[in-house]
Protein backbone atom coordinates (compact mmCIF):
# COMPACT_ATOMS: atom_id res chain seq x y z
CA UNK A 1 0.00 0.00 0.00
CA UNK A 2 1.58 3.79 -1.05
CA UNK A 3 1.69 5.63 2.29
CA UNK A 4 -0.24 8.73 2.30
CA UNK A 5 1.38 12.42 1.99
CA UNK A 6 2.58 13.29 5.73
CA UNK A 7 -0.19 14.62 8.39
CA UNK A 8 -0.31 18.08 9.35
CA UNK A 9 0.44 16.50 12.52
CA UNK A 10 2.94 14.22 13.61
CA UNK A 11 2.72 11.60 16.00
CA UNK A 12 6.74 12.66 17.82
CA UNK A 13 8.02 9.79 19.98
CA UNK A 14 9.02 11.85 23.36
CA UNK A 15 9.49 8.25 25.97
CA UNK A 16 10.36 4.40 25.76
CA UNK A 17 10.43 2.16 28.54
CA UNK A 18 10.46 -1.86 28.66
CA UNK A 19 9.71 -4.94 30.41
CA UNK A 20 11.44 -8.65 30.60
CA UNK A 21 9.94 -11.55 32.73
CA UNK A 22 12.60 -12.67 35.29
CA UNK A 23 12.94 -15.97 34.63
CA UNK A 24 15.27 -16.44 31.61
CA UNK A 25 15.54 -20.00 29.93
CA UNK A 26 18.66 -20.90 28.18
CA UNK A 27 18.73 -23.22 24.84
CA UNK A 28 20.25 -25.93 27.23
CA UNK A 29 17.20 -25.46 29.72
CA UNK A 30 15.18 -26.17 26.75
CA UNK A 31 17.37 -28.96 25.47
CA UNK A 32 16.63 -31.06 28.83
CA UNK A 33 13.12 -31.76 27.73
CA UNK A 34 13.34 -31.15 24.26
CA UNK A 35 15.24 -33.04 20.91
CA UNK A 36 17.31 -29.69 20.43
CA UNK A 37 20.28 -28.22 21.17
CA UNK A 38 22.41 -25.47 22.34
CA UNK A 39 23.90 -25.62 18.82
CA UNK A 40 21.19 -25.70 16.64
CA UNK A 41 19.25 -22.60 17.88
CA UNK A 42 22.26 -20.42 17.67
CA UNK A 43 23.13 -21.73 14.12
CA UNK A 44 19.50 -21.27 12.84
CA UNK A 45 18.53 -18.85 15.15
CA UNK A 46 21.41 -16.90 16.56
CA UNK A 47 19.09 -17.04 20.10
CA UNK A 48 20.80 -18.03 23.38
CA UNK A 49 17.77 -17.48 25.41
CA UNK A 50 14.38 -16.28 25.83
CA UNK A 51 12.39 -14.84 29.56
CA UNK A 52 9.05 -16.50 30.06
CA UNK A 53 6.24 -15.29 32.73
CA UNK A 54 5.65 -17.34 35.50
CA UNK A 55 1.83 -18.43 36.43
CA UNK A 56 -0.32 -15.78 37.16
CA UNK A 57 1.63 -13.02 34.90
CA UNK A 58 -0.57 -11.90 31.75
CA UNK A 59 -0.21 -10.07 29.16
CA UNK A 60 -1.45 -6.90 30.42
CA UNK A 61 1.14 -7.26 33.31
CA UNK A 62 3.78 -6.82 31.41
CA UNK A 63 2.41 -3.93 29.32
CA UNK A 64 1.21 -2.64 32.01
CA UNK A 65 5.47 -2.16 33.56
CA UNK A 66 6.73 -1.56 30.09
CA UNK A 67 3.96 1.25 30.05
CA UNK A 68 4.71 2.85 33.32
CA UNK A 69 8.27 2.98 32.52
CA UNK A 70 7.56 4.99 29.20
CA UNK A 71 4.75 7.35 30.85
CA UNK A 72 7.77 8.26 33.36
CA UNK A 73 10.19 8.15 30.91
CA UNK A 74 8.00 11.03 28.74
CA UNK A 75 6.97 13.34 31.57
CA UNK A 76 8.33 12.42 35.14
CA UNK A 77 6.36 15.04 36.65
CA UNK A 78 3.36 13.00 35.89
CA UNK A 79 1.05 15.50 34.67
CA UNK A 80 0.71 15.24 30.73
CA UNK A 81 -2.33 13.36 30.09
CA UNK A 82 -2.82 10.39 27.83
CA UNK A 83 -5.60 9.96 25.96
CA UNK A 84 -5.33 6.89 24.08
CA UNK A 85 -4.01 3.17 25.00
CA UNK A 86 -2.78 0.98 22.14
CA UNK A 87 -1.88 -2.57 22.80
CA UNK A 88 -0.27 -4.12 19.77
CA UNK A 89 -0.37 -8.16 21.14
CA UNK A 90 -0.78 -11.66 19.59
CA UNK A 91 -1.65 -12.54 23.20
CA UNK A 92 -4.44 -11.04 24.69
CA UNK A 93 -5.16 -11.49 28.38
CA UNK A 94 -8.93 -12.93 26.67
CA UNK A 95 -10.33 -13.10 23.32
CA UNK A 96 -12.74 -10.36 24.59
CA UNK A 97 -12.33 -7.76 25.57
CA UNK A 98 -9.38 -6.23 24.43
CA UNK A 99 -5.94 -6.09 26.59
CA UNK A 100 -5.66 -1.89 26.16
CA UNK A 101 -8.60 -0.66 28.78
CA UNK A 102 -7.34 -3.73 31.72
CA UNK A 103 -3.55 -2.11 30.49
CA UNK A 104 -5.02 1.93 31.04
CA UNK A 105 -7.08 0.65 34.13
CA UNK A 106 -3.91 -0.58 35.50
CA UNK A 107 -1.94 1.63 35.04
CA UNK A 108 -4.35 4.43 36.58
CA UNK A 109 -5.41 5.37 32.54
CA UNK A 110 -9.33 4.47 32.77
CA UNK A 111 -11.40 7.14 31.18
CA UNK A 112 -8.65 7.31 28.25
CA UNK A 113 -9.26 5.47 24.45
CA UNK A 114 -8.02 1.59 24.86
CA UNK A 115 -8.40 -1.09 22.35
CA UNK A 116 -5.98 -3.81 20.87
CA UNK A 117 -4.24 -3.81 17.58
CA UNK A 118 -3.85 -7.90 16.12
CA UNK A 119 -1.21 -7.78 13.25
CA UNK A 120 1.34 -10.55 15.02
CA UNK A 121 4.94 -9.78 14.77
CA UNK A 122 4.23 -6.73 12.79
CA UNK A 123 1.96 -5.04 15.72
CA UNK A 124 4.32 -2.45 17.09
CA UNK A 125 4.10 -1.28 13.30
CA UNK A 126 0.97 -0.94 12.69
CA UNK A 127 0.48 0.57 16.19
CA UNK A 128 2.89 3.22 14.86
CA UNK A 129 0.73 3.93 12.53
CA UNK A 130 -2.84 3.75 13.78
CA UNK A 131 -1.18 6.42 16.62
CA UNK A 132 0.09 8.43 13.99
CA UNK A 133 -3.62 8.15 12.67
CA UNK A 134 -5.50 9.39 16.33
CA UNK A 135 -3.09 11.78 16.35
CA UNK A 136 -3.50 13.28 13.41
CA UNK A 137 -7.19 13.57 13.26
CA UNK A 138 -7.14 15.32 16.07
CA UNK A 139 -8.56 12.24 18.40
CA UNK A 140 -5.83 12.28 21.06
CA UNK A 141 -2.46 14.37 21.69
CA UNK A 142 -0.74 11.48 23.45
CA UNK A 143 -0.95 8.28 23.22
CA UNK A 144 0.82 4.98 25.07
CA UNK A 145 1.48 2.49 22.45
CA UNK A 146 2.77 -1.14 23.82
CA UNK A 147 3.65 -3.76 21.92
CA UNK A 148 3.28 -7.22 24.85
CA UNK A 149 3.41 -10.36 24.66
CA UNK A 150 3.30 -13.65 26.65
CA UNK A 151 3.61 -16.26 23.75
CA UNK A 152 4.59 -18.78 26.84
CA UNK A 153 0.57 -19.29 26.79
CA UNK A 154 0.58 -20.40 23.05
CA UNK A 155 3.46 -22.31 22.78
CA UNK A 156 3.16 -26.62 22.50
CA UNK A 157 6.27 -27.11 24.88
CA UNK A 158 6.78 -30.73 22.80
CA UNK A 159 7.29 -28.60 20.17
CA UNK A 160 10.90 -28.15 19.28
CA UNK A 161 10.26 -25.85 16.11
CA UNK A 162 8.37 -23.33 18.06
CA UNK A 163 9.55 -23.52 21.69
CA UNK A 164 13.13 -22.60 20.81
CA UNK A 165 12.18 -19.49 18.86
CA UNK A 166 9.61 -17.35 21.23
CA UNK A 167 10.09 -15.44 24.09
CA UNK A 168 7.80 -13.26 26.65
CA UNK A 169 8.66 -9.04 27.10
CA UNK A 170 6.82 -5.92 26.65
CA UNK A 171 7.60 -2.59 24.94
CA UNK A 172 6.77 0.87 25.07
CA UNK A 173 6.65 4.08 23.47
CA UNK A 174 4.98 7.59 23.93
CA UNK A 175 3.83 9.67 20.94
CA UNK A 176 2.62 13.44 21.10
CA UNK A 177 1.16 15.57 18.94
CA UNK A 178 4.36 17.62 16.79
CA UNK A 179 5.47 18.69 13.99
CA UNK A 180 6.63 16.60 10.89
CA UNK A 181 9.75 18.35 10.42
CA UNK A 182 11.02 17.92 14.26
CA UNK A 183 13.41 14.80 15.50
CA UNK A 184 11.19 11.90 16.49
CA UNK A 185 8.35 12.25 13.72
CA UNK A 186 7.42 9.16 13.14
CA UNK A 187 6.63 8.13 9.34
CA UNK A 188 5.73 7.85 6.75
CA UNK A 189 4.47 4.41 6.66
CA UNK A 190 4.48 1.77 4.49
CA UNK A 191 1.82 -1.43 5.53
CA UNK A 192 0.80 -4.45 3.44
CA UNK A 193 -0.80 -8.11 3.92
CA UNK A 194 -1.44 -10.95 2.24
CA UNK A 195 -4.55 -13.29 3.94
CA UNK A 196 -3.37 -16.27 1.56
CA UNK A 197 -0.79 -16.70 3.97
CA UNK A 198 -2.89 -17.18 6.77
CA UNK A 199 -2.03 -20.64 7.52
CA UNK A 200 1.47 -20.38 7.63
CA UNK A 201 1.54 -18.73 11.01
CA UNK A 202 -1.84 -19.06 12.76
CA UNK A 203 -3.12 -20.88 16.14
CA UNK A 204 -5.98 -22.50 14.36
CA UNK A 205 -8.50 -23.26 17.15
CA UNK A 206 -10.54 -20.99 19.72
CA UNK A 207 -11.89 -18.43 17.24
CA UNK A 208 -15.29 -18.03 15.29
CA UNK A 209 -14.10 -20.30 12.83
CA UNK A 210 -13.20 -23.71 14.74
CA UNK A 211 -16.29 -22.56 17.19
CA UNK A 212 -18.58 -22.49 14.31
CA UNK A 213 -17.33 -25.51 12.42
CA UNK A 214 -19.46 -27.96 14.77
CA UNK A 215 -16.49 -29.91 15.85
CA UNK A 216 -14.25 -29.26 19.37
CA UNK A 217 -10.82 -28.06 19.03
CA UNK A 218 -7.87 -30.55 18.81
CA UNK A 219 -5.77 -30.68 21.27
CA UNK A 220 -3.09 -29.17 19.45
CA UNK A 221 -5.17 -26.51 17.78
CA UNK A 222 -4.64 -24.67 20.90
CA UNK A 223 -0.98 -23.93 20.22
CA UNK A 224 1.12 -21.66 18.25
CA UNK A 225 1.90 -23.00 14.61
CA UNK A 226 4.37 -21.41 12.17
CA UNK A 227 5.51 -23.17 8.48
CA UNK A 228 9.27 -21.83 9.26
CA UNK A 229 11.00 -22.17 6.21
CA UNK A 230 8.10 -20.77 3.94
CA UNK A 231 7.88 -17.92 6.07
CA UNK A 232 11.73 -17.09 6.48
CA UNK A 233 12.39 -16.43 2.59
CA UNK A 234 8.39 -14.48 3.02
CA UNK A 235 9.80 -12.44 6.09
CA UNK A 236 13.11 -11.27 3.93
CA UNK A 237 11.22 -10.45 0.54
CA UNK A 238 8.54 -8.43 2.32
CA UNK A 239 10.73 -6.76 5.00
CA UNK A 240 13.28 -5.90 2.13
CA UNK A 241 10.42 -4.33 -0.91
CA UNK A 242 9.05 -2.56 2.36
CA UNK A 243 12.05 -1.17 3.73
CA UNK A 244 12.76 0.09 0.21
CA UNK A 245 9.49 1.49 -0.50
CA UNK A 246 9.28 3.62 2.65
CA UNK A 247 12.98 4.80 2.29
CA UNK A 248 11.73 5.93 -0.97
CA UNK A 249 8.48 8.12 0.43
CA UNK A 250 10.81 9.48 3.00
CA UNK A 251 13.43 10.33 0.57
CA UNK A 252 16.06 8.87 2.55
CA UNK A 253 19.18 7.07 1.10
CA UNK A 254 20.10 3.89 2.25
CA UNK A 255 23.56 5.21 3.05
CA UNK A 256 21.76 7.36 5.39
CA UNK A 257 20.13 4.91 8.14
CA UNK A 258 22.49 4.64 11.13
CA UNK A 259 20.22 2.07 12.17
CA UNK A 260 17.90 -0.83 10.83
CA UNK A 261 15.87 -1.90 13.50
CA UNK A 262 13.88 -4.99 12.26
CA UNK A 263 12.07 -7.38 13.48
CA UNK A 264 13.63 -9.67 15.46
CA UNK A 265 12.80 -13.09 13.84
CA UNK A 266 16.16 -14.81 13.54
CA UNK A 267 19.57 -13.59 13.20
CA UNK A 268 19.84 -15.13 9.62
CA UNK A 269 16.51 -12.99 8.52
CA UNK A 270 17.81 -10.04 10.02
CA UNK A 271 21.58 -10.94 8.41
CA UNK A 272 19.76 -11.16 4.86
CA UNK A 273 17.56 -8.12 5.31
CA UNK A 274 20.57 -5.87 5.94
CA UNK A 275 22.80 -7.43 3.16
CA UNK A 276 19.50 -7.14 0.44
CA UNK A 277 18.45 -3.48 1.44
CA UNK A 278 22.55 -2.56 1.80
CA UNK A 279 22.71 -1.35 5.13
CA UNK A 280 26.11 -2.59 6.81
CA UNK A 281 25.49 -5.71 9.53
CA UNK A 282 27.13 -3.37 12.01
CA UNK A 283 23.83 -1.32 12.12
CA UNK A 284 21.78 -3.28 12.09
CA UNK A 285 20.39 -3.52 15.93
CA UNK A 286 19.97 -7.46 17.22
CA UNK A 287 19.05 -8.49 20.66
CA UNK A 288 17.80 -11.57 20.01
CA UNK A 289 20.31 -13.77 21.57
CA UNK A 290 19.21 -12.70 24.64
CA UNK A 291 15.63 -12.56 24.23
CA UNK A 292 14.44 -14.52 21.26
CA UNK A 293 11.48 -13.52 19.01
CA UNK A 294 9.37 -11.73 21.00
CA UNK A 295 6.37 -10.34 18.22
CA UNK A 296 5.14 -7.49 18.62
CA UNK A 297 7.28 -6.19 21.37
CA UNK A 298 10.09 -6.85 19.49
CA UNK A 299 10.72 -3.52 18.10
CA UNK A 300 10.12 -1.37 21.13
CA UNK A 301 12.29 -3.70 23.05
CA UNK A 302 14.81 -3.72 20.89
CA UNK A 303 14.86 0.68 20.82
CA UNK A 304 14.52 0.94 24.77
CA UNK A 305 17.73 -1.64 24.91
CA UNK A 306 19.36 0.29 22.18
CA UNK A 307 18.83 3.50 23.54
CA UNK A 308 19.71 2.16 27.67
CA UNK A 309 23.32 0.87 25.94
CA UNK A 310 23.76 4.30 24.57
CA UNK A 311 23.51 3.24 21.14
CA UNK A 312 20.91 5.59 20.04
CA UNK A 313 21.78 9.51 19.63
CA UNK A 314 19.71 12.72 18.83
CA UNK A 315 19.29 13.21 15.07
CA UNK A 316 20.41 9.39 14.25
CA UNK A 317 17.84 7.95 11.55
CA UNK A 318 16.28 4.81 12.13
CA UNK A 319 14.38 2.46 9.45
CA UNK A 320 12.26 0.02 11.60
CA UNK A 321 10.25 -2.81 9.39
CA UNK A 322 8.80 -5.78 10.69
CA UNK A 323 7.02 -8.91 9.48
CA UNK A 324 4.25 -11.85 10.51
CA UNK A 325 0.92 -13.18 10.59
CA UNK A 326 -1.77 -12.66 8.65
CA UNK A 327 0.82 -12.48 6.50
CA UNK A 328 1.59 -8.85 7.65
CA UNK A 329 4.50 -6.52 7.52
CA UNK A 330 5.33 -2.61 7.26
CA UNK A 331 7.93 -0.07 7.87
CA UNK A 332 8.59 3.33 8.81
CA UNK A 333 10.88 5.92 9.68
CA UNK A 334 12.23 8.52 12.27
CA UNK A 335 15.11 10.64 13.51
CA UNK A 336 15.92 9.77 17.14
CA UNK A 337 14.89 12.72 19.45
CA UNK A 338 16.57 14.36 22.28
CA UNK A 339 14.49 12.65 24.98
CA UNK A 340 14.26 14.61 28.38
CA UNK A 341 13.82 11.27 29.88
CA UNK A 342 18.12 10.18 29.32
CA UNK A 343 19.09 12.39 32.08
CA UNK A 344 17.13 10.24 34.63
CA UNK A 345 17.97 6.99 33.08
CA UNK A 346 20.15 4.77 35.01
CA UNK A 347 18.65 1.17 34.94
CA UNK A 348 19.28 -1.09 31.64
CA UNK A 349 16.02 -2.78 30.92
CA UNK A 350 18.20 -6.09 30.08
CA UNK A 351 18.42 -6.15 33.93
CA UNK A 352 14.88 -5.93 35.19
CA UNK A 353 14.79 -3.96 38.35
CA UNK A 354 11.67 -4.88 39.90
CA UNK A 355 10.07 -7.99 40.26
CA UNK A 356 7.20 -8.99 37.97
CA UNK A 357 4.84 -9.22 41.22
CA UNK A 358 5.68 -5.28 41.55
CA UNK A 359 3.77 -4.91 38.89
CA UNK A 360 0.35 -6.07 39.84
N1 LIG B 1 16.19 -28.44 17.20
C1 LIG B 1 16.74 -29.38 16.39
N2 LIG B 1 16.28 -29.63 15.15
C2 LIG B 1 15.21 -28.92 14.74
C3 LIG B 1 14.58 -27.95 15.54
C4 LIG B 1 15.12 -27.73 16.82
N3 LIG B 1 14.61 -26.81 17.67
N4 LIG B 1 13.55 -27.41 14.86
C5 LIG B 1 13.53 -28.02 13.67
N5 LIG B 1 14.53 -28.95 13.59
C6 LIG B 1 14.88 -29.83 12.49
C7 LIG B 1 13.74 -30.05 11.55
O1 LIG B 1 12.90 -31.09 12.01
C8 LIG B 1 14.45 -30.39 10.28
O2 LIG B 1 14.82 -31.74 10.33
P1 LIG B 1 14.73 -32.66 9.00
O3 LIG B 1 15.69 -32.02 8.02
O4 LIG B 1 15.17 -33.99 9.50
O5 LIG B 1 13.31 -32.59 8.57
C9 LIG B 1 15.71 -29.55 10.33
O6 LIG B 1 15.89 -29.20 11.72
C10 LIG B 1 15.65 -28.29 9.51
O7 LIG B 1 14.41 -27.64 9.81
P2 LIG B 1 13.99 -26.31 9.08
O8 LIG B 1 12.61 -25.93 9.49
O9 LIG B 1 14.28 -26.47 7.62
O10 LIG B 1 15.03 -25.32 9.73
P3 LIG B 1 15.33 -23.83 9.33
O11 LIG B 1 16.77 -23.67 9.08
O12 LIG B 1 14.38 -23.30 8.30
O13 LIG B 1 15.02 -23.06 10.69
C11 LIG B 1 13.29 -21.68 11.66
C12 LIG B 1 13.72 -23.08 11.25
C13 LIG B 1 14.25 -21.19 12.74
C14 LIG B 1 11.89 -21.69 12.21
C15 LIG B 1 13.41 -20.75 10.45
O14 LIG B 1 12.76 -21.34 9.36
C16 LIG B 1 12.81 -19.39 10.68
O15 LIG B 1 13.33 -18.58 11.43
N6 LIG B 1 11.71 -19.04 9.98
C17 LIG B 1 11.11 -17.73 9.98
C18 LIG B 1 10.40 -17.38 11.26
C19 LIG B 1 9.76 -16.03 11.09
O16 LIG B 1 10.34 -15.11 10.57
N7 LIG B 1 8.50 -15.88 11.47
C20 LIG B 1 7.77 -14.67 11.18
C21 LIG B 1 7.64 -13.83 12.31
S1 LIG B 1 7.01 -14.70 13.65
C22 LIG B 1 5.38 -14.26 13.79
O17 LIG B 1 4.79 -13.59 13.00
C23 LIG B 1 4.69 -14.74 15.00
Amino acid sequence: MAAPPAPARAAVLCGTGSFLPARRVSNDMLSATLDTSDEWIRTRTGIGARHFTDPGTTTSDLAAAAGARALADADPSGVDAVDAVVVATTTPDRPCPGTAPVVAAKLGLSGAAAFDVSAVCTGFVYGLATATGLIAAGAARRVLLVGAETYSSILDPTDRTTSVIFGDAAGAVVLRAGDPDEPGAVGPFDLGSDGDGVDLITVRGGGAEQRLSGRPAEPGERYFAMAGKQVFWQAVRHMAKSSRAVLDSAGWRVDEVDHLVGHQANIRILNRLADDIGVPRERSITNIAEVGNTSAASIPLALDQARAAGRLHTGDRLLLTAFGGGLTWGSTVLTWPNLAGDANRSTNPMTPPRSEESTR
